[in-house]
């Protein structure tokens, strides 16, 4: 399988994200090797749609020339796309946000209804991709965080496209804390695993990918500097 994971944090490697984006691939591999290529999004010459568009109405050429262009034919040659990113200001980081409007051309001006809602009729075929989301956070809060992120994934991806959100995300480069964020990552591989088997992760992993690694009021005081971890 080709994947193609997008690393929406300005850390490139050193992001806090990439420790659990790392184990979920390694979960992967070890049921069956994937190619995979990282792109860190901070690095490439994407410039934010016009909002013109052209490239609804003209067959998907966008009038912008960046990498964007080669960045959608690796898009369309991959069978899954892994959006690596921290949560910013309650969304994505706004780099990914560019990228993620610069698809715009894989679909044209038609609309269909579908449920109840409307969508763009493709105009490029991407009906193979499957989607991911590991997104890590400051706060030791899930609730009144994640909500309008998860909101705008379902939206996009659809109800089944895997999310996988976590707070407390800073502590994967604390080497302090190895002793908790060492089993979290083993939880984040084995959720790698069972979505190579079976694509899709186990309710039981989700839910214990969603107990925080230390009590929220531990990890608030460690960031405010009352006790060492
Ligand atoms: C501009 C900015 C906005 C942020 N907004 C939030 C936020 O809304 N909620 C939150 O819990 N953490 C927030 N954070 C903290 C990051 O999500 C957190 O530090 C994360 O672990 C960084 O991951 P990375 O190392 O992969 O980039 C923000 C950080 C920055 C720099």
């Amino acid at each position: 399988m080709k994947i193609m994971v997008l690393n929406g944090s300005p850390k490139r490697d050193g992001s806090d994200c990439m420790h659990m984006t790392r184990a979920f691939l390694e979960g992967m591999n070890s049921i069956s090797q994937n190619e995979v290529h990282i792109l860190p999004v901070i690095d490439r010459h994407i410039e934010y749609c016009k909002g013109c568009l052209t490239c609804m109405r003209n067959g998907g050429n966008c009038v912008i020339d960046d990498d964007m262009r080669s960045i959608l034919e690796e898009i369309l040659e991959s069978d899954l796309l892994l959006f690596s990113f921290p949560l910013y200001g309650f969304a994505m980081p706004a780099p990914l946000k560019a990228l993620l409007d610069r698809t715009l051309p894989l679909g044209k001006m038609d609309m269909r209804k579908v449920g109840d809602r409307y969508e763009h009729v493709e105009q490029r075929d991407f009906s193979h991709l499957r989607y991911i989301m590991i997104c890590g956070c400051g706060f030791p809060n899930a609730k009144g965080n994640f909500e309008g992120l998860l909101r705008q994934w379902r939206l996009m991806f659809g109800p089944d496209a895997l999310a996988i959100t976590v707070p407390e995300a800073p502590m994967f480069n604390a080497p302090e804390a190895a002793s908790v964020t060492g089993p979290f990552l083993e939880l984040v591989k084995q959720a790698g695993r069972e979505y190579a088997e079976r694509g899709a992760v186990t309710a039981e992993t989700l839910e214990k990918l969603a107990v925080p690694m230390i009590p929220d009021e531990v990890y608030a005081s460690i960031v405010n500097g009352e006790a060492g971890v």
